[in-house]
């Protein structure tokens, strides 16, 4: 099958292009490179430079013909979203839906969404599933919601098998330090420089840490079952900032007593935790990596080569 994966030079995007090529599909990737590396784009894909915006875009996508269109590119920062709310929904709304209208119009029958848990649950108080409600606390979540909610609409009106991945806090190589799991890039690059993590508040704030591979291989599920709808990806496993961070100290060689600890973040979600049950009952989709794992895994590739990305 042939498919177009945007965001495809950035962090998850690269890992779910490196598993669509593996099993054989051809792969376009489409990136603008603001966030992204030529670097990450796998040497078996073909690679377009374009921005999601570009008016150009219909014309690409229609010489294309892509199959399957997995979309990952987009506005990842939050607080660029607060500053900037307009720009952030033409990024993630508007450019979004021009890609659906143009994926449609040249023959596209399936889509998959780069969603977030975290940006559109808000505060958990356990693990939550995909009836807890929709609260996004900020423009970035009130995007991914829409394109969600849009999706859904496709699929009634216009029979397009889209489906919306809601993440949790993803980490794992070439991940840049913006994004909403940044912390575990930002602490490598710290340890990578020789300094220490440094940790917001009492270090007791949890999230969903999946890995990002991990992600590669529920995309692969849903294009093969053509899912609608939405899934939360995510471990159920809460970890704390102060357990990670001892983690990679422990990884790094350095004393967990170097932890530095600033005040805490006004406003800062305290839990944060997805139940991925209707993942794996409907996709039959089960996050493979233990989080001691991807951790190692992680830290080797930044003390390795922890610049060729930077976010
Ligand atoms: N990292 C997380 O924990 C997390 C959690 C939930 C959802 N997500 C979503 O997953 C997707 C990928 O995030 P990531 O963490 O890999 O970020 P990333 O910045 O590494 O990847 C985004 C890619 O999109 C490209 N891009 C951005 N705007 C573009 C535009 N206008 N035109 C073309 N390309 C553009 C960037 O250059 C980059 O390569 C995003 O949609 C993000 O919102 C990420």
């Amino acid at each position: 099958m042939h498919i177009l994966v945007t965001g495809g030079a950035g962090f998850i995007g690269s890992h779910v292009a490196d598993r669509c090529v593996a099993e054989g599909h051809r792969v376009t990737v489409l990136d603008n490179l603001r966030s992204g590396s030529e670097a990450n784009v796998n040497p078996r894909a073909d690679f377009v430079r374009m921005d999601l915006r570009d008016p150009g875009l219909p014309a690409l996508v229609g010489k294309l013909r892509p199959e399957a269109v997995l979309h990952f590119a987009a506005q990842i920062d939050v607080r660029v979203s607060c500053q900037d709310p307009v720009f952030d929904a033409e990024e993630n709304v508007l450019a979004t839906l021009r890609l659906i209208e143009a994926g449609l119009a040249s023959g596209m029958a399936r889509f998959v969404f780069a969603s977030s848990g975290g940006a559109i649950y808000g505060e958990a108080s356990g693990r939550q599933d995909e009836a807890h409600p929709e609260v996004p606390l900020n423009p970035y979540g009130v995007a991914k919601l829409a394109v969600d909610k849009y999706l859904a609409a496709y699929a009634v009106q216009r029979g397009l098998a889209g489906c919306s991945l809601r993440f949790s806090n993803v980490y794992g190589p070439r991940q840049g330090s913006k994004g909403e799991a940044g912390v575990v890039a930002v602490f490598c690059k710290a340890l990578r420089a020789g300094r220490a993590p440094v940790v917001n508040g009492d270090g007791r704030q949890t999230r969903d840490f999946l890995f990002a591979p991990d992600i590669a291989e529920a995309v692969s599920l849903a294009l093969a079952r053509r899912a609608t709808g939405v899934f939360n990806l995510g471990t159920g496993i809460e970890t704390d900032i102060r357990t990670l961070a001892e983690g990679l100290c422990e990884r790094a060689g350095v004393d967990p007593g170097a932890i530095v600890h600033a005040p805490g973040i006004a406003g800062e979600q305290r839990r944060s935790c997805l139940d991925p049950g209707k993942a794996a009952r409907e996709l039959d989709w089960r996050p493979r990596t233990a989080f001691a794992e991807g951790l190692g895994l992680t830290w080797d590739w930044f003390s390795r080569k922890g610049d060729a990305h930077e976010a």
